[in-house]
């Protein structure tokens, strides 16, 4: 269990709920269970389903109260302040949770340059605090904040991206590596796995002209969002987990895969997307995959019954070809 989401559910006890409540950022825990649950991370919004929670795609209106757990950038964080605000009926409550090694006490001090803090719970090496809305926020602090979830684009580049997505302000090295080794004779159907805000299908695109259509699977709401506006012409876009399968089968799969789940490193769910890749692939297809150096994922292609070839390694990173 996450123990952040522990600590907030330790605030909701030891403190008056009014409900009903919105979770920004929601995970299922029986306390907060009747809330109604926003999350963007399509994972986590699977287990909020599975536990019961009522999942609001785009949140409106006022709640009296708002528990928020934020994700991992800061910015993010700050913008996420400000919704939880116009979210908040009057009167109402805000509380947030964070690890205190994802800047918990940090980010209390600038919620509390917006108004005063009502309480704050240290628990299981995390904080939860929590804000009213009874007098009126520091308009200006609140303004800065909104600011920061505008869309932008990527320096020097016309990609459309939002705070929290994977490589925010920069095309990722490894990623352009990849683009880079893609063989311009690549053809038919392909998926990209963890498409992110859709570089690499803007790349291969622009580079293979016999691809006759790439699916993107990504699990995260916003950035898939983000690579609707970048990528054009021949498309499918899921919100999708990709440790769960997918739904058809595809002559080339591209994929940088995640190695994180949350803050912690988690090799597994790399290989888990090569298992998805191998198992997805249509006879004689071909998986093109960039990886950190040290990453191992040739053994578990093979033991997929795949045959990993190096295209290139620099910089850090490893370009492989399996078939
Ligand atoms: C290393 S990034 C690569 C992003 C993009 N392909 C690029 O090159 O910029 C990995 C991506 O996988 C996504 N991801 C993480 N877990 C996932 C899952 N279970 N299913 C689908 N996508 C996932 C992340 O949100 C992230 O966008």
């Amino acid at each position: 269990m996450n123990p952040a989401l522990e600590t907030l559910a330790l605030a909701s006890r030891e403190h008056p709920i009014v409900w009903p409540a919105l979770f920004l950022g929601a995970e299922p825990h029986l306390d907060l269970i009747s809330a109604s649950a926003w999350q963007p991370i399509k994972p986590l919004a699977d287990q909020c389903v599975a536990a019961g929670m009522t999942m609001a795609d785009d949140p409106q209106g006022k709640f009296p109260t708002v528990f928020f757990l934020p994700g991992k950038s800061k910015e993010e964080t700050l913008a996420g302040f400000a919704r939880a605000h116009d979210l908040l009926a009057p009167g109402g409550m805000l509380i947030v949770a964070l690890a205190n090694t994802s800047g918990a006490a940090r980010f209390e001090k600038e919620l509390s340059k917006a108004t005063p803090l009502l309480f704050s719970v240290s628990k299981n090496k995390c904080r939860a605090f929590a804000v009213g809305n009874a007098e009126p926020w520091d308009t200006s602090v609140l303004a800065a904040w909104r600011s920061l979830s505008e869309p932008r684009l990527i320096p020097d580049t016309t990609f459309t991206v939002v705070p929290g997505v994977f490589s925010v302000d920069h095309i990722d090295p490894g990623s352009a590596l990849l683009a880079q080794h893609l063989p311009p004779s690549l053809r038919g159907e392909v998926a990209d796995l963890g498409a992110g805000w859709g570089f690499l299908s803007h790349a291969a695109l622009g580079k293979c002209p016999n691809i006759s259509r790439i699916d993107l699977f990504e699990a995260d709401a916003r950035s898939l969002a983000c690579a609707r506006k970048n990528v054009t012409g021949p498309v499918e876009f899921y919100w999708h987990d990709v440790t769960s399968g997918l739904p058809g089968k595809y002559d080339h799969i591209l994929t940088n895969p995640p190695f994180h789940t949350g803050q912690a490193r988690d090799i597994g769910l790399g290989h888990a997307f090569l298992t998805t890749a191998a198992r997805a692939l249509k006879r004689g297809g071909s998986l093109y995959i960039v990886a950190n150096r040290q990453l191992p994922y040739e053994a578990h292609l093979e033991s997929l019954g795949l045959r990993p070839r190096l295209l290139a390694e620099t910089g850090g990173f490893k370009v492989i070809a399996a078939m």
